[in-house]
């Protein structure tokens, strides 16, 4: 359940999925050519929204969806749900600086309990933050929107942002995904893709759509021209 380095990923966020046949929707994005889902946990505390709890990520699990799951946590505090989320299938756990008092901590326990650990950097919070803990992370997800709601626009300066955040990942020698999330459209994919970003979380121009084999296509073309 790894991905290559350098492979383009598109993880479609759910949030913006038919939440009556979740089940049914996940498997028609990955059958579509997705390469990951994006789970968003919102607890309406560290984010004004309420999303999905563990029991649903072991739903999608039980139901037979294989591809890894990214599994976003907007909740503090984190660490309950880390290991929560850990028994429940997730891939991928991410988390925010913000939402915990011991980022090292954090990050270790989701290593420990078997996931992929990752690092999500606010639109207003340096890339700075990453530096000490980049030896803990297999990705860092940078938000180029506020976290809490899907359909919002991509917000410009995160572009600067992507290619800091390439740069000390580069610079480091280290393999860790670089992920984007918030306003990813066809329109902009090829120059995020361009900035460095190699993971890209797409909600609500996918599930606007009717045909997603259609979008997805647009999408890996989009950022064939990176
Ligand atoms: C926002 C979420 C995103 C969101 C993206 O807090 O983390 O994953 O669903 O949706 P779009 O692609 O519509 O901006
Ligand atoms: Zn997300």
């Amino acid at each position: 359940m790894s991905f290559n380095q350098g492979q383009m990923v598109i993880a479609p966020s759910i949030l913006s999925a038919n939440f009556a046949s979740l089940g049914a929707e996940c498997d028609a994005v990955l059958a579509a050519g997705a390469d990951m889902i994006h789970f968003d946990v919102m607890d309406n505390h560290y984010v004004p929204n309420l999303t999905m709890g563990p029991l649903v990520c072991k739903a999608l699990r039980d139901y037979g969806i294989a591809a890894p799951i990214d599994v976003h946590l907007m909740v503090d505090p984190v660490d309950a749900l880390i290991e929560k989320f850990a028994a429940a299938g997730a891939t991928y756990i991410t988390i925010h600086p913000e939402a915990t008092r011991h980022l090292d901590r954090s990050l270790a326990l989701i290593r420990d309990l078997g996931c992929k650990a990752g690092l999500v950097l606010n639109p207003g919070t340096p890339v700075e933050v990453a530096r000490q803990v980049l030896g803990r992370l297999d990705v860092l997800l940078l938000m180029s929107v506020n976290p809490g709601f899907g359909g919002q626009s991509f917000i410009p300066y995160v572009l600067d942002k992507l290619r800091d955040a390439r740069q000390l990942i580069d610079g480091a020698g280290l393999a860790v995904r670089l992920e984007v999330d918030g306003g990813v459209k066809v329109q902009n994919a090829t120059d995020i893709a361009r900035a460095g970003a190699d993971t890209f979380v797409v909600g609500s121009e996918i599930f606007s759509r009717v045909d997603y084999s259609g979008v997805l296509a647009e999408l890996r073309a989009a950022l064939a021209l990176a």
